[in-house]
């Protein structure tokens, strides 16, 4: 553990757990939409977290899942890597801000990886905004010929 990264070993040690609650999202070219969210970080003893994520809609139906890693690469620099079902991934960079009582983590995506098949998403950004036990999420993306703009919004709460 490079424990000279003070700040963002503080916010890496706030963030494992598992973490629930509601979303919703939008998007110019598709219908609104409300969802369930449940985020999995866990800690496996090197600098990096693992992250795990799935959703359902309000009839229990499975939506979007991803899983990832978040690495600790510097006194307040975060990397993140995402694989998703949909064909797409995502290389994501960003900084570790103080928020009274807590963080913002915002990350650009570097790079957006896509199968032949998938939807054409040109860049991405995540916002994490973790105050106690409360984890906001935000997600944006530049996708299917649309400018950059907010797709999902949720608020989790750490789970006991
Ligand atoms: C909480 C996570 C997410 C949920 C619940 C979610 C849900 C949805 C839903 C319900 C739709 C409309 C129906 C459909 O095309 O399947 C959609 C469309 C889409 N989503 Fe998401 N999504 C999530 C995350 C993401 C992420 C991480 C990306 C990209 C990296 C993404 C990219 C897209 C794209 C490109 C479309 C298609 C827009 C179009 O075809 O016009 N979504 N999403």
């Amino acid at each position: 553990m490079r424990s000279t990264f003070r700040r963002a070993m503080e916010f890496r040690s706030v963030m494992i757990g598992r973490w629930s609650g509601e979303g919703s999202g939008w998007y110019p070219t598709i219908a609104d939409f409300d969802y369930h969210e449940t985020v999995e970080v866990a800690d496996l003893g090197r600098p990096f977290l693992t992250y795990r994520q799935m959703t359902k809609a309000s009839d229990g139906s499975p939506l979007h899942t991803e899983v990832g890693y978040l690495r600790f690469v510097g006194e307040r620099q975060a990397e993140l890597v995402v694989a998703q079902p949909t064909g797409i991934s995502e290389v994501l960079t960003g900084w570790i801000e103080d928020r009274a009582g807590g963080y913002r983590l915002a990350l650009d995506s570097t790079q957006v990886g896509h199968t032949p098949t998938s939807k054409p998403v040109a860049a991405t950004r995540r916002i994490f905004l973790l105050e106690g036990d409360v984890l906001d999420v935000e997600f944006w993306m530049e996708a299917v010929g649309q400018p950059m703009q907010q797709h999902l919004r949720s608020r989790l709460r750490r789970n006991p």
